[in-house]
């Protein structure tokens, strides 16, 4: 449970930049929302994986567990949470976001040649304000990533990355248990972002 929807999700957008074609040596890969359920478990996977991790987060305190989690490199949310340019300079050979809004509308026009975004969430806001020039310029790709409507030979891929790369002190370094009178608490705590990583309730306490 420590894994959960969040990490499964996180796992099918690593899976589709895999597919793509995003290849270890390309460059740095984006997570966006890096301190989250998504974004924690999918920078522990993309470093497992040996890819080049930078993590965005709005916690600046959470920069040495990111890099814990094998981030190379972490990045003040900021940068990419405000209106920018439709083309930028290139840096992402891939992004996972989890974050949408401003935040994807950057990540895409910054992404390489021919690179990939795989979008699962909307944290910031459920629009999406870009152009269409990082797709006919730069033959980026944006791929949707929907946990549901998923057949039984890719969750069990999923999952088989998961158990390979993530599970262990990784998994257990981003994971708090709580009782389940403790739960409410916790909700309100998730939606005022002071929730980080995956949050485990033993509803036997
Ligand atoms: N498509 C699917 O099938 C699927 C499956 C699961 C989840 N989701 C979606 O994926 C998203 C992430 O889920 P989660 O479980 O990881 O949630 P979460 O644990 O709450 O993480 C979301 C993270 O986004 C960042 N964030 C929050 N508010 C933001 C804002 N206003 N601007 C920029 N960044 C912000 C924060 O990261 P930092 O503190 O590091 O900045 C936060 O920890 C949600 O929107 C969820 O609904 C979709």
């Amino acid at each position: 449970m420590a894994l959960g929807t969040a990490g499964y999700t996180a796992a099918l957008c690593v899976m589709a930049l895999q597919k793509h074609g995003v290849a270890r040596g390309d460059g740095e890969v984006l997570v966006t929302g890096a301190s989250g359920g998504v974004g924690s478990v999918a920078t522990a996977l993309l470093a497992g994986l040996g890819y080049a991790v930078t993590a965005s987060t709005g916690r600046p305190e959470e920069k040495a567990c990111l890099e814990g989690l094998g981030a190379a490199c972490v990045i003040d949310r900021t940068e990419l949470s405000a209106p920018g340019k439709p083309l930028q300079k290139e840096r992402w050979a891939g992004v996972v976001d989890a974050v949408g809004s401003h935040t994807l509308a950057n990540a895409c026009a910054a992404t390489k040649w021919n690179g990939a975004v795989a979008v699962c969430g909307l944290a910031q806001g459920a629009d999406f304000p870009s152009t269409v020039m990082p797709f006919i310029l730069r033959g980026v790709t944006l791929y949707g990533i929907n946990c549901v409507f998923v057949d039984n030979a890719k969750r069990a891929l999923a999952w088989e990355l998961l158990a390979k790369h993530v599970v262990g002190p990784k998994l257990e370094a981003m994971t708090n248990e709580i009782a389940l009178s403790r739960a409410i608490r916790a909700a309100s705590d998730l939606l005022n972002a002071k929730l980080k990583g995956r949050t485990v309730v033993d509803v036997n306490q």
